[in-house]
């Protein structure tokens, strides 16, 4: 396995500059580029105003999914994940972050102005430059034990404007959630252009590639995961997927849709930053968390989703959260682009 392309993983504490805005900003960089994304693509890029000492986080268009994500949904909730991971070590060096979404001729991306600040006065008992650099999606079956409501409670206790968690633990629920999911995965991974297009983030186990997914994230064993990327782009994998998907929902203990009133990307960059606070969370209380985005990605199965929920607005994503049967620490990260390769 390829060691170099993991080295992101382990930033490190200390050293946090003192008084140096623009060194702070390149220092906190080092856990916002820990944010999951879609095909563990990173579809950011960073910018430093040198001027006026503040961060812009922008799509990188180089790395957009065309095929899976034509509208950027899934890209501009990445924006908003790395924004928050960017939040929350911040306000653990105790600065105040103010975050604003701006728009520039069609494109967004976030401001992010830092000063000096009680940081962190959120009431929340969680180590979060902990649960940055120990998150990772956890795609194990997860044991079907119930979330205590109190741990429920911790979870979803925090507010992302315009972004609502709807959580749902009913076998009913579950089952309309795994049944629509399932569907629209296969749909999705049975197309050609969408295999074509995931072959080329699935690598083998031994990977030196800086953006995508080692097989070995899926649970596929070394030898095997040389034959991964050929199997996505060539065998009609779908059904396997479904199947797994549907059961993985199905057992889940408990189930987050994140919700809009509106789709723009505004909506979308506020419900990644939603979707990493959840998962932070997760991570703390020593939870599993993976995310499901196809039947959020087929129209059709969105507003099915919707209907049959009773969702008064737009599902933007839905994630399982849970006890893994194997442990966190069974499962790998998934490589990085360091910051000097996504930093302006
Ligand atoms: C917006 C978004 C959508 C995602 N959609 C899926 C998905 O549909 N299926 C899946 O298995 N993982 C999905 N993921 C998880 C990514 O594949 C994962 O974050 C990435 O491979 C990096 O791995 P890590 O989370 O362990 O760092 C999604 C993540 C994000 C942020």
């Amino acid at each position: 396995m390829s060691t170099r392309v993991y080295s992101e993983w382990s930033p490190g504490r200390s050293g946090f500059p003192e008084s140096d805005r623009i060194e702070q900003i390149r220092f906190l960089l080092r856990f916002a580029i820990l944010a999951p994304s879609g095909h563990n693509a990173q579809p950011w890029r960073f910018e430093i105003d040198r001027q006026r000492h503040t961060l812009h986080i922008k799509l990188d268009c180089s790395r957009l999914l065309r095929v899976s994500d034509p509208t950027d949904r899934v890209s501009y909730m990445c924006l908003g994940t790395s924004a928050r991971n960017f939040v929350r070590a911040a306000e653990s060096y105790g600065l105040a972050p103010t975050l604003t979404i701006v728009e520039d001729d069609g494109e967004y991306s976030v401001r992010v102005e830092l000063e000096d600040g009680p940081g962190d006065a959120d009431g929340t008992e969680i180590d979060w430059i902990d649960a940055i650099s120990r998150r990772v999606s956890n795609r194990h079956t997860y044991s079907k034990e119930a979330i205590s409501s109190a741990q429920q409670e911790r979870l979803t206790d925090f507010a992302i404007p315009g972004v609502e968690l709807k959580v749902f633990t009913s076998a009913g629920d579950k089952a309309t959630i795994a049944e629509l999911t399932a569907r629209s995965s296969k749909k999705l991974i049975n197309a050609k252009e969408f295999r074509r297009e995931l072959s080329g983030y699935v690598h083998n186990n031994w990977t030196r590639a800086k953006t995508g997914m080692p097989a070995s994230n899926q649970g596929i064993p070394d030898l095997i995961s040389l034959a991964a990327p050929f199997a996505v782009k060539h065998a009609r994998v779908g059904t396997w997927l479904s199947r797994r998907d549907k059961k993985q929902l199905t057992d889940a203990p408990m189930i987050v849709a994140l919700v809009t009133n509106g789709e723009s990307p505004h909506e979308w960059i506020r419900s990644g930053m939603a979707h990493e606070e959840l998962f932070l969370r997760a991570t703390g209380e020593g939870l599993a968390l993976d995310t499901f985005a196809a039947a959020t990605e087929d129209e059709e199965a969105r507003k099915e989703l919707a209907a049959r929920l009773g969702l008064d607005g737009y599902p933007q994503i839905l994630v399982r959260v849970g006890r893994p049967k194997k442990e966190n620490s069974a499962v790998s990260h998934s490589p990085r682009l360091s910051v000097e390769d996504v930093l302006e």
